[in-house]
This record gives C-alpha cells, structure tokens and sequence, in this order.
C-alpha cells in the first residue's frame, strides 16, 4: 500500500490508532464536549505522532503518567491544525484530556427551537469526510481503521445514541446527569464516528432493527421505516452477511446537511424521508447498502469515494430491483443517466471532477458532487454486462469478503478485478472510465418505458401542449423528478403556476420536488415564489436540494441581490457543513 492521503496530516509510518477509550461530557450551555482519550496504538511509537485536529483545545497528554510535550502547528482553514506529540518513549497508549470548540465542524448543537418538540436541545455529529478531527484528534484518514469504547455524559432527561453498540445506561449519578456507555467494537475509520443527544425515543421495527426519534415524529417514522428488516435480508442476499449487530435509523432534526448519513449500526437521516407513503425507498436503501460498500470495504482516500459511492449507487438499483421490480430500476437508471450528463455539463465535461478517481485535493468536501455516485454505478453495471449477471454475484461476494473492514485505493481494487474478471479489461474501457474526463460513448443506454411516457408528455410540452393533471396524477415519484428534470430551464410565470398546481406539490410535500421546482421558478422569474422559497431554505438543510436553488439565485438576475440577505437570515439555523458549502458559493460570486 503506496499512497498519501492529502486531506490528512498523518505520518502513518510512525504507527497507527488501534483503539480509543472516550470519556465525553456534553455541555450544552457552552456548546462543548469535555473529553478524556486513551489512545492504544497498533505498535508501541518511538519519537514523535502526527495527529490531524481542528480547533481543539488541548489541556494535557500524558502516557504512563508522565506528561507529553506537545505542539499545535498554525491552523490551516481546510486541514485543520497538526498536533504534533513529541519524544513518545516507546509508547503503545497515551491519553489526551481536552475541549471541543463551539467551531467544531462536525458537531451541530440545535436551540430547542429547531427540534420538532421545540422543549430539549439537541446535538448530532456529520464527521464525513474530515470532520472528526474537531472532535477528537486523530488520523483523520479513512485509510486507518479503529475500535472504541465511550462513556457519554449528558443532562438527565436526555438520551445518548452512538453509532456503535448501547452497552449501559446510568440515569442520574450525580448532578443531574446520566451516563450512556458504547463499544464498537468492529474497526471503523474515523469518519464513521458519530453521536447525537436529544430528547430521543426508541421503537423497535424488527429483530434487528430500529429507529430513534423525537417523540413526536417516532410514529411516523416506526411506520415509515416498517420494511427495514426485509431490506437487511434481501441486502445479505446480494451482498453477504450484515457484521455491524444492529441496524437502527436515527431520524434527525431538518437542518441535517445530507440525506442520510451511513454511520453503523445507525444511519442518520434526514426527517423529510418521511413522506407518509414509504416513497423514500431509495435514501433508506442507499444508507443501508454503505453497511457493505463502504463501511465493510472502504476508500483508502477521499480520491477514491466512487469505491463508497459508486458501488453503493451500484447496490442499491440492485436492492431496488428485488424490492419494487425491473420497470422502477429502470427508471431510476434513465433518470440517473440524466442527472449525471447535467452535472458534468455544470462542471465542464473536461472537468477532473468528471473523473472516478479524483485528483489530488485537500477539501475533501469540495468535490462531493454526486458523479462518483452516477458514474461509478454506471461503470459497475458495464462490468456486470461483460461477465454476466451470475458471474458478478460471485465477484461482489468475494470482493466484500476479501477486502471486509479494510481500507483500499482504486489501483488495489483494479488489480483485484483484473485477478477476478480479466475479460471485463478486454470489454470494457476500464482506464477511460477510470481515469478519464465525462462519460464513455461506448457504453449501454438506460432504457425505460416509464421514462419515455415523460418524455413524450415533455416533447408535447415543448410544441405547446401542457399536460393535464388526469395525465400525470399517477406517475411513480421518479417520473415526477424525471419530468421537473426534464422541463426547460425556464418557463412562463403561469405554467410555472399550472405545474405547482397539477403536480400538487403543497399536498405531496416532497423535499426533493421543491428543490427542482424552485429552481425552474427562479430562472423564469416567478418573484412571488420568494417566501416559499425562503422558508424552504431557512428550514431543511440537505444540501443536495438548497444549493441548486442558491445556485441558480445567484445565476438569475432578480434574484441575486436577496440571496446573501436571504442566507444572513436563515444562516444560524444551519449545520456549518451547509454554511460552508453556501459561503463558497456566495463567495465566488463576489456576494
Ligand atoms: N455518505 C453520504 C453522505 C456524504 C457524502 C457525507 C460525502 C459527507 C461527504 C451518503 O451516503 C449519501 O450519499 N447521501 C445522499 C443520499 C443518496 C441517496 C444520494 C444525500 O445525503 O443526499
Ligand atoms: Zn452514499
């Protein structure tokens, strides 16, 4: 294994983390967690460690109790600052005792405010892809891998939930305050760490699954999320057995920046995956998949995420085919197909982001735009076509089961491949798709006779004729997304009326429905949609739905000048993940 990951300052030639003992004490009046860290290393380590941190205030290291001389280098905006531990005596443990930073960017501390019972703050972690290191120091790279144990300390009342196993709880020892204890104790990389404190419920939806919520959204979510058993079980057939114990969902407050986060044994999720109708299948399914394509066999770099995403993206139109059948994955297909080619002619089809393995860049957030995802499905499924459907199955069993809680590059799964199913290379371009710019012409079409009834109502459109509402009433949630997709870019202000109408976007109230008729609606300057818009903006935090539409106020004349009022309005209600992101954009924009 030959590679540097260049969003971490670790020096993994001085050792590595193999085990970390948390003791975290969760001050919701100050925004911070007090933590003690005993770290266990997989060698005892002579001389100096490189730790990636961000913003953290080191009080005291100490190893066999003596202390440790250390030094903080200056703060880079992206990586953070190296902690530098120095004259390690041979050491195989050693413990750091320090404060998180109300800054810390992968912790988002919520005002009651912004729960749904509006009584109890609350507080969720998104370590993906460098965050971690703002709440522990570490080797911030998904090339190292580590168990860990935690005690959680948090106000009475409140509960903990870890993405790792709930060994105890002990309510009120002391100052009002309980104790929740975890282990995890599978080898996770560190952007898989994650907590969250809230006042939290709990159902049970089947012998291995779950879901966590506030209590006035556990009912919803309990039916919403009823199938989830079903899914692991269809899931092992494809993938192999689930390691991870458990399976839970934690449903978060709206200003969660993703959609689902795959952290394991409990994936996080957005609230606006409940729909009423189970019609999310596709987020639950794609979090779900992580636990193999990801979270089992994971990227070595962020350079690599099309191995985390693509073969996920990958696993779920695979999962989805069991469970809704041929004619929906094809749509799903036709449509991804779509959004990839808009994307990539966004970011310029010569673009190194256009690219699965991705070119060397310290912000790992800067280049997860959804390509990986789209492209590295659609290059899986060339290789599943080359070899056959059987002897794929075969390969993904074995590939999983080869490489299960390792960390690997690109170039080591090529040459697995190429050990594998050498006549995929005489097939299939596999350099260019890997290695080049767009999308190969020679490849195989999506075909979907669900898409094509949208796009023949989007060519009447075009030649005049507006759908009626009898016409679409009925369409499968994809052929709506397929349809606001395909619509031009800008309308009239009336159609724009009539399509908000006849699709019934008020009643259906889906996230992703609003993110794409929003845009339309400000490229053809509909001025009145603005306070809906605001709303939407000020309220649900995934990213994949609110920069389209901050990109595209910044693109439209009228609307330019109240983006930047706009976002100061709503900005303290976002994760800072989504802050960032849209800073970065108003930014380049001079706004
Ligand atoms: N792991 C990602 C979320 C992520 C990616 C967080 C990169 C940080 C950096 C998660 O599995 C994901 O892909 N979520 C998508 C939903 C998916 C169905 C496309 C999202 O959040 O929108
Ligand atoms: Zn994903």
């Amino acid at each position: 294994m030959n590679f540097k990951d260049p969003a971490s300052y670790a020096d993994l030639t001085q050792g590595k983390i193999r085990h970390i003992l948390f003791r975290i004490d969760v001050d919701f009046s100050t925004h911070t967690l007090e933590i003690e860290a005993t770290y266990q290393m997989r060698e005892p380590v002579h001389g100096s460690l490189f730790l990636d941190s961000y913003k953290v205030d080191l009080k005291e290291a100490r190893t066999n109790g003596r202390e440790l001389k250390w030094e903080l280098d200056e703060q880079d905006e992206i990586l953070g600052a190296r902690l530098h531990l120095k004259d390690l005596p041979g050491a195989s443990s050693f413990t750091l005792t320090f404060k998180t930073s109300p800054e810390a960017r992968a912790l988002q501390w919520l005002h009651a405010s912004q729960t749904a019972g509006g009584q109890h703050p609350f507080l969720f972690s998104q370590c993906q892809a460098i965050h971690a290191r703002s709440i522990f120091p570490c080797q911030d790279t998904p090339s190292v891998r580590f168990t860990y144990s935690a005690e959680v300390d948090i106000p009475h009342g409140l509960v903990a939930a870890m993405a790792a196993e709930q060994i105890g709880v002990e309510d009120g020892t002391g100052h009002g305050s309980a104790a929740f204890r975890f282990r995890m104790p599978q080898p996770i990389p560190s952007y898989l760490f994650a907590l969250a404190v809230g006042n939290l419920d709990f159902r049970e939806l089947g012998p291995r699954t779950g879901v966590y919520a506030e209590p006035e959204t556990i009912e919803a979510a309990a039916w919403e999320f009823a199938e989830n058993e079903m899914k692991i079980v269809e899931a092992e057939k494809l993938l192999g057995p689930y390691l991870w114990g458990r399976y839970d969902l934690l449903v978060l407050p709206p200003s969660f920046p993703y959609g689902g986060m795959e952290n394991p044994r409990l994936t996080f999720l957005t609230p606006t995956a409940i729909l009423g109708t189970r019609g999310m299948l596709s987020l639950i399914t794609h979090e779900l998949a992580h636990a193999w394509t990801g979270n089992l066999v994971t990227n070595a770099t962020w350079q690599d995420f099309w191995l985390n995403e693509g073969w996920t993206t990958y696993a779920e139109t695979r999962i989805t085919e069991v469970l809704e059948g041929k004619d929906s994955v094809d749509l799903h297909l036709a449509f991804n197909e779509k959004q990839l080619i808009a994307i990539m002619e966004r970011v310029g089809m010569d673009s190194p982001l256009t690219r699965l393995k991705l070119p060397e860049e310290r912000d790992a957030d800067s280049f997860t735009t959804t390509i990986p995802y789209y492209k590295g499905c659609f290059f899986l499924r060339e290789c599943e076509y080359a070899v056959g459907r059987e002897r794929f199955d075969a390969f993904i069993q074995k590939y999983m089961n080869s490489f299960q809680f390792q960390s690997l590059t690109t170039e080591a799964f090529l040459d697995f491949l190429k050990a594998e199913l050498p006549e995929v290379f005489e097939k299939v371009d596999v350099h260019k798709w890997i290695y080049e710019t767009g999308l190969p012409e020679e490849r195989h079409r999506p075909k979907s006779h669900l898409y094509d009834e949208v796009e023949k109502v989007l060519k009447e459109y075009e030649k005049g004729i507006r759908p009626g509402k009898e016409q679409i009433q009925d369409w499968h949630r994809y052929q709506i997304l397929s349809f606001l997709q395909g619509l031009p870019h800008r309308l009239s202000v009336e159609d724009c009326k009539y399509f908000d109408e006849i699709l019934e976007l008020e009643k259906r109230n889906d996230v992703a429905f609003f993110s794409y008729f929003y845009v339309i609606a400000i490229a053809s300057g509909y001025q009145e949609i603005l306070p809906r818009v605001e709303a939407y903006v000020g309220k649900i935090g995934r990213m994949l739905y609110i920069l389209p539409i901050v990109r595209t106020m910044i693109e439209t004349d009228w609307s330019r000048q109240h983006i930047r009022p706009l976002f100061e309005r709503v900005r303290d209600r976002h994760h800072q993940i989504t802050v960032n992101a849209i800073e970065g954009l108003l930014k380049r924009a001079n706004l």
